[in-house]
């Protein structure tokens, strides 16, 4: 298996469309990373770069420390599976993940060890004689997934593999990769705009934005620490809330006047805001950090307006509204609400964020 290394690496389109821009990625052996962002943030360009589908432009990538800028895709042993699976329509299935090695010469008990041994792993033995056709989203998709792993590739390369599946498959799928990833031991470069399969499946996610690196970490990390705006709401689900609120001193206190209501900060936050007195500022909390409170309380209570109740049964979702801003809060289904209500919530005081409002950057 293999490394994988992106040193400022940068596709243009023509002279003015900056694919990717500038972009580091260091990918370990054995990992698997996934590449996430919002549609045309250069996830599928970046990955033809690496199969070497696609020039680069400057930069250089490194396979297992080799550079191969100028190595041809079928010489830098890598496999990729497309979000549209790529089968030959008139091949068996048998023909569609045998035919990569037939190309390559290898003997046919080889050919057929191997395939059988992908088979018997994706639980597509008895489907080795069907054509595409006769086959059920999730089957082709493995059948794509089936025709890279005959290869014994050093990386594997997925562009959004899921998409097209239903719900439910999509997430069967998600785990059968993650556990083939775990099987295989080997290095995976995976690429969605979905960031719940990001969060599920990559030991370490890498958020993109108009070609951008924003923030490479595990998926903790990104959760917990986003280093700017962007990460924070794109990241989770339901998003974090973010508002615009002043920085105001009260009394010696620093405090996050939101308009409808304050809250006073403590140790840290409080030291790190001191910079931001009057001033705008951008501020963040989660759903599931904002605890509900069947009596209003005297500090940091937040009052508004349920507008949405959504009860998924293990939790509830609530669209909130102050005055100025709607919220999304997450809460227990012990509680029951009714659009109209009034409901109060606390935050939890060291899960605040808070961004600069120009810069959209996290303040340290
Ligand atoms: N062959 C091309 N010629 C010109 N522009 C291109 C070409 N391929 C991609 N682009 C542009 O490069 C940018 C990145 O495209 P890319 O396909 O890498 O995005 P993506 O992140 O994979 O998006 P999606 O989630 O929609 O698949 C987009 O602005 C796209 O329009
Ligand atoms: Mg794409």
């Amino acid at each position: 298996m293999a490394t994988v290394e992106l040193r400022n690496v940068t596709k243009l389109f023509g002279h003015d469309v900056k694919a990717v821009d500038n972009v580091n990625i260091t990918i370990n052996d054995k990992e698997f990373v996934v590449l996430v962002g919002p549609s045309g943030c250069g996830k599928t360009t970046t990955l033809r770069m690496i199969a070497g589908l696609e020039d680069i432009s400057s930069g250089e990538i490194f396979i297992d420390g080799d550079l191969v800028n100028d190595i041809s895709p079928k010489d830098r042993d890598i496999a990729m599976v497309f979000q549209n699976y790529a089968l030959y329509p008139h091949m068996t299935v048998y023909d569609n993940m045998a035919f990569g090695l037939k190309i390559r010469k290898y003997p046919k008990q080889e050919i057929q060890t191997r395939v059988n041994e992908a088979a018997q792993i994706l639980h597509i033995e008895e489907l080795l004689d069907r054509k595409p056709k006769a086959l059920s989203g999730g089957q082709r998709q493995r059948v794509a997934v089936g025709r890279a792993i005959v290869r014994k590739p050093k990386a594997f390369l997925f562009d959004e593999p899921l998409s097209n599946l239903d719900a439910k498959l999509r997430v069967q799928m998600r785990a059968e990769i993650s556990a083939l990833h775990t099987r295989l031991q080997a290095t995976m470069i995976y690429v969605t705009h979905d960031q719940v399969e990001a969060m599920t499946m990559g030991d370490k996610i890498v958020v993109l934005k108009d070609g951008l690196m924003q923030q490479i970490g595990s998926p903790l990390e990104l959760y917990n620490k986003p280093i700017n705006r962007f990460v924070a709401a794109f990241i989770g689900s339901p998003p974090m809330n973010i508002m615009s609120a002043r920085i105001i001193e009260k009394q010696g206190k620093i405090l996050v006047d939101e308009g409808d209501f304050q809250i006073t900060l403590e140790g840290p936050i409080a030291d790190k805001l001191k910079s931001y007195v009057d001033k705008e500022v951008l501020f963040g909390i989660r759903p599931e950090d904002l605890v509900y409170t069947e009596t209003p309380q005297k500090d940091n209570n937040i009052k508004t307006h349920v507008e949405v109740v959504e009860p998924l049964g293990a939790e509830i979702h609530l669209y909130v509204s102050t005055q100025n801003h709607q919220l999304i809060v997450r809460v227990q289904p012990r509680y029951e609400f009714h659009v109209g209500d009034e409901a109060n919530f606390i935050p939890e005081m060291d899960k605040l964020q808070f961004f600069d409002i120009d810069t959209e950057d996290v303040i340290k």
